[in-house]
């Protein structure tokens, strides 16, 4: 990538709804408790839409906060990707709606499906269409609803999630700065440990497929655990390797917001001080595609990033999928 022309960041956004789930209030719809999630996750809390807000309403809060970081409106933009497993609808594409909502007109907008990976898997699709010089100014969102798809009766899935939206501008930057490495990759022979399986054209919509609850998000924890510790370790090894740096050389280290475990185990086996680690999840749960940007936006909202900082970010999802991306910001 080094001899292409330098692509990286130039707006951020977030945007979290304003309702609060605790994990007391957690206790009282189903057999849990507080104890159990923090030391098991390391959630306490997490944001739920109110339910007049649809997944576009949580990404337009964060995009029009990144072009404003940016100096930008939505006629500057010439592409639009929504990394989302919760779209408003099946189509037209949240990232459609969204192109509407902003008066991006004549960009090009799609959704991006790759679950919790997804706002990596569009950071490298935004990149190499600029790099390309196909385009010049794109926005790349990460949004879920993630309260849409729970089943508040399952103790196993509903105190991981939250709901949230993060937005960045990605775009031409000076020389030296932006995106040095991609890895994206999936196994999708574990696609069933975590999925949803009615609603699609394989299993549509019935009065069966309700009954059954097959609508909600179905995840098998232990072996997305164990798949989750083993390719944040690899994933961040070898976006290091393209990169043509090591774990050394990383000032933040910015991984996808599941469970503090997954995280601390990557922080071991890259012997990463605490300091450069981004941990949100106890405010936030998973918020899937959003859980990277949130971190992100919320860690350069904080001034934890300066330029010429090296910024990793991982993640991996339903898919399975994995993304990393090593940034100079
Ligand atoms: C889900 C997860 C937190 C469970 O933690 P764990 O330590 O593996 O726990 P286990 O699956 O071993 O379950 C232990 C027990 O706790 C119970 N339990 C599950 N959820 C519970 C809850 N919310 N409250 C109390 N007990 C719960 C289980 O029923 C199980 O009981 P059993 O042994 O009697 O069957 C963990 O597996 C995980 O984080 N997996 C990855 C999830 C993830 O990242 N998903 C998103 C990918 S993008």
């Amino acid at each position: 990538m080094n001899n292409l022309r330098p692509v990286g960041i130039i707006g951020t956004g977030k945007y979290v709804p304003e309702k609060i789930l605790t994990n007391s209030d957690l206790e009282k719809m189903v057999d849990t408790n507080d104890e159990w999630i923090v030391s098991r996750t390391g959630i306490k809390e997490r944001h739920i839409a109110a339910p007049d807000q649809a997944t576009s309403d949580l990404a337009y809060e964060a995009a029009i906060k990144a072009l404003e970081s940016a100096g930008m409106t939505g006629s500057d933009l010439d592409l639009i990707i929504v990394a989302t497993i919760t779209p408003d609808s099946s189509f037209p594409s949240t990232a459609c709606i969204l192109q509407d909502k902003l008066g991006a007109k004549g960009a090009a907008a799609f959704d991006l499906s790759a679950a919790c990976s997804g706002f990596v898997y569009g950071l490298a699709t935004a990149t190499s269409f600029i790099q390309s010089g196909m385009y010049n100014n794109a926005l790349v969102i990460g949004a879920d609803c993630l309260s849409r798809i729970t089943d508040y009766t399952d103790r196993n899935t509903c105190v991981l999630f939250g709901d949230g939206a993060g937005a960045v501008v990605v775009g031409e930057v000076p020389e030296g700065r932006g995106f040095k490495a991609f890895d994206l990759g999936a196994e999708g022979a574990g696609g069933s440990l975590l999925n949803i399986e009615g609603g699609g054209s394989r299993l549509p919509a019935s009065a069966e497929t309700i009954e059954n609850k097959k609508h909600y998000i179905y995840m098998n924890g232990r072996e997305v655990f164990k798949f989750a510790v083993r390719v944040m370790g690899t994933a961040t090894i070898e976006v290091l390797r393209k990169a043509g740096m090591d774990r050394t050389d990383v000032d933040l280290f910015v991984p996808h917001q599941a469970n503090v475990r997954i995280i601390q185990s990557a922080m071991q086996r890259l012997e990463l001080p605490e300091e450069k680690v981004v941990v949100n999840v106890d405010k936030y749960a998973n918020t899937s595609a959003a859980s990277i940007p949130l971190a992100l936006v919320e860690a350069a909202e904080e001034g934890r990033m300066k330029a010429g900082d090296t910024v990793l970010m991982v993640g991996f999802g339903g898919g399975l999928t994995w993304g990393a991306s090593v940034l100079v910001w």
